[in-house]
């Protein structure tokens, strides 16, 4: 594993985790992991679980003994990593969005598919759709549950960058981060939505803004948090640089099947912490999720009798829902780093049994299409904006 923070340590969690939750043919040995500061590196793979650690990533994809690379650092080195992983034989997780720019993304998804025909598996981590209740709005989506859809409403917000004082870490910076809200988070909205749906945005208009635009230089890189005064504890400000990337990101999209949506991507929506919500109408019937009550699913089937009619709340804790046989006895919930063992399982699983996981690098390669459409949308007044389409080559 490369990188080991937040991400790093949300996928060391699901490595641990995996074969003792799940009956997997494959087992999983934590080998090592790789971080750029030698003490940092060493205290978190002792904390983490893994049994080695180097400051040298390159180290890893030349062992012998490794199989599988997964890269859990900020978007600027995910081409490189993966691409180097992948033409040394290794199996690739890499944390979304796929990469800062389509020409990478691009240039990824060929590498996978190239792969793919050596056995190579690879996988982007967008880890909401492995949600027992989010799998769960799909199938019923797929089975015609909720008829022809209509509308398709998301909305992903978080407030932790509202103060103006908050430092200018690597997700406010364009060369690390490629986007701002709309990458990190309005990215996996679009999976999202698409993933439940079965349907592809095809075009966008959209609005994006900056609501602070120059901050306080951060002590020291870091994700969620950092320092915004010096050392000396005298509270001296210190120097400040430019924020590079949107701060929230609106956009209406339509889809291939028909749809119709809208989407909301914020780091300014005070007081929503982790706010991810989505809603989709059909002729049928409706579904919505909301993450704050991750173990639930609304539904409302308007074939039933009308004196009965009225949103549903499913509590998605049963065995048959998906992935839940594995967890605790019905009605005991499952929390935020459970999505990510589900990962980790069905990427082992599709590894053992020779199979293709999703989503894809080139699935991943059409959500960065769409950030790219959102973007010269916005960059062009709202200017009604077609996603590019995915070339032949890279295409399932
Ligand atoms: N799936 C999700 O829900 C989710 C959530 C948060 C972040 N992410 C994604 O995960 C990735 C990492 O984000 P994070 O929040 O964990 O960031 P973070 O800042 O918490 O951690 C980044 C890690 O990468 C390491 N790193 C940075 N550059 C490196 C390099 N060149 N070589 C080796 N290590 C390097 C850092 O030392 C750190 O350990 C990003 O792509 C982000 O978009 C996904």
């Amino acid at each position: 594993m490369v990188g080991y923070a937040f991400m790093g340590a949300a996928h060391s969690q699901a490595w641990r985790t995996v074969n003792r939750v799940f009956d997997l043919p494959l087992h999983v040995r934590m080998t090592a992991v790789c971080g750029r500061d030698e003490a940092n590196v060493a205290a978190a793979a002792a904390r983490l679980g893994w049994q080695e650690h180097t400051t040298d990533w390159r180290s890893l994809v030349a062992r012998d003994d490794i199989d599988l690379i997964d890269v859990c650092t900020p978007g600027d080195s995910h081409a490189e990593i993966a691409l180097a992983a992948l033409a040394a034989g290794k199996h690739v997780l890499c944390e979304k969005p796929l990469a800062n720019t389509i020409a990478e993304a691009r240039e990824m998804a060929a590498a996978a598919v190239r792969a793919e025909a050596a056995g190579i598996r690879s996988m982007c981590g967008f880890n909401y759709r492995r949600v027992p209740a989010v799998s769960l709005m799909r199938r019923m989506v797929a089975d015609g549950r909720i008829g022809d859809i209509r509308h398709i409403r998301a909305a992903y917000l978080q407030d932790w960058i509202t103060d103006p004082q908050f430092p200018l870490v690597w997700r406010l910076q364009k060369d690390k981060a490629g986007s701002g809200a709309l990458g990190d988070i309005g990215a996996h909205i679009i999976d999202l939505t698409q993933f439940v749906s079965g349907q592809s945005i095809t075009g966008v208009t959209a609005l994006t803004e900056t609501f602070v635009k120059e901050r306080p230089l951060p002590q020291a890189s870091s994700g969620l948090s950092a320092a915004a005064e010096d050392n000396s504890g005298n509270g001296t400000p210190i120097a400040t640089g430019p924020v590079t990337v949107d701060d929230a990101a609106l956009f209406l999209a339509r889809l291939n099947g028909g749809a119709i949506a809208t989407y909301e991507a914020t780091r300014f929506a005070t007081g929503r912490k982790n706010g991810l919500r989505v809603e989709i109408n059909g002729s049928r019937g409706s579904v919505a999720f909301d993450f704050e009550r991750m173990n639930e699913l609304e539904f409302y089937d308007a074939t039933g009798p009308s004196d009965e009619q009225g949103f549903t709340r499913i509590l998605v804790t049963e065995p048959d829902h998906p992935y839940l046989s594995a967890w605790w006895p019905p009605g005991h919930g499952i929390g935020y780093e459970h999505a990510f063992t589900h990962q980790a399982r069905d990427l082992v699983e599709a590894i053992a049994t020779g199979a293709d996981p999703t989503p894809s690098f080139t699935d991943a390669l059409q959500v960065q299409l769409v950030l790219d459409a959102v973007i010269r949308s916005a960059d062009h007044g709202s200017a009604w904006t077609d996603v590019e389409p995915i070339l032949a080559e890279v295409a399932a």
